[in-house]
């Protein structure tokens, strides 16, 4: 049988994801949008692309959950995007109601998917989804280390002059200001940027990478980056469908690791069928442990506001 993954919100970031999953022939699509004929439409329109990228996977769009049932992987992009002037953290109570009741009618006639969350916040909405859907941790996880990640690794390629494929970076702690990029674990070719860069440059790197959202949403004014985080949701979703076991920074429902509990944080996490097999604990320095304590801070400042 041909894997499913359907995507919660047909908008930006939703449909790039859907077309990188049909041409990298993964699995039928369906597309889930409140808002008539932009999920058939898109879906149609991806469909008949089809023949020309040579990719024979089915897109499906709709207005209801009866076409996602027994989806393996589901993704929840819906929501509202950031506009200039506004914090993820604005978003915070609008995309809890989206999400909650996403997540109960995608739990309803997926119980057997791994979800994976992008709506912003992301750390408070996985921790949202996680609740809403009674599923087990290994299976609801949020995507943003691995965008956080591959900014940081364009920005290290850029300053060195280097190719991104040579480059590794970690970002880790919640997808917001807070968020803690690691130079001492990112790398080009394996020795750590520290090694080859003046402090200047990597201080530059890493605030570049925490403000790499806003970045974008600066320059396009009308919302949000949506061509890398949808590359980033692909891969996360390929190491599920594939069974590849990647090692990816993955929002995760810690239960002790890293020394927090009930909360969800960017740490580094094996990926394979299953979802999340693995938190991977890696050492911090002082300074490093004390950064992703605020960040952790930052992230259940916002879990209580909703009193999930
Ligand atoms: P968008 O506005 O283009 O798409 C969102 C879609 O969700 C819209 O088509 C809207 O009609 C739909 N929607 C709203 N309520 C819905 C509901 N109840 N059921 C089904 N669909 C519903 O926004 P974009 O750019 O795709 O971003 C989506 C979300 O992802 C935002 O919250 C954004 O902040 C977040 N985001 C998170 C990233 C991350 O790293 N975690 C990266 C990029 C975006
Ligand atoms: C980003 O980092 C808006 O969270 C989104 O681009």
């Amino acid at each position: 049988m041909r894997r499913k993954v359907s995507i919660i919100g047909a908008g930006n970031v939703g449909a790039s994801a859907a077309e990188r999953i049909v041409q990298r022939r993964l699995a039928d699509v369906v597309m889930v949008d409140i808002v008539e004929g932009l999920p058939q439409g898109k879906a149609l329109d991806l469909n008949e692309a089809g023949p020309v990228d040579g990719y024979d996977f089915r897109l499906t769009g709709s207005n209801g959950y009866a076409e996602t049932k027994d989806s393996d992987v589901v993704v929840i992009t819906s929501g509202l995007p950031r506009k200039p002037g506004m914090s993820r953290d604005d978003l915070l109570f609008k995309n809890f109601e989206i999400v909650k009741s996403v997540t109960e009618q995608v739990a309803k006639a997926s119980p057997r998917a791994t979800l994976i969350i992008v709506s912003n916040p992301l750390d408070a909405m996985a921790y949202t989804a996680l609740k809403a859907s009674g599923f087990p941790r290994e299976r609801v996880l949020g995507m943003a280390g691995v965008l956080d990640s591959a900014r940081m690794r364009f920005f290290i390629a850029e300053a060195m002059g280097v190719a991104v494929e040579n480059t590794h970076a970690f970002v880790l702690g919640g997808h917001g200001d807070s968020m803690v990029p690691l130079p001492r674990y990112s790398t080009v070719s394996g020795i750590p940027i520290t090694e080859l860069l003046p402090k200047d440059t990597i201080d530059a790197i890493v605030q570049r990478t925490r403000d790499g959202g806003i970045e974008v949403v600066n320059l396009l004014k009308t919302g949000s980056a949506y061509y890398a985080p949808a590359t980033s949701v692909v891969q996360m979703v390929q190491s599920i469908l594939l069974d590849e076991h990647k090692i990816l920074p993955c929002a995760v429902y810690l239960q002790g690791e890293y020394g927090y509990r009930d909360v969800y944080l960017g740490v580094p996490v094996r990926l394979g069928a299953g979802g999340m097999e693995k938190v991977i604990e890696i050492r911090l320095q002082p300074d490093e442990k004390a950064a992703l304590d605020k960040s952790a801070a930052a992230v259940r400042e916002l879990i209580v506001k909703l009193k999930v």
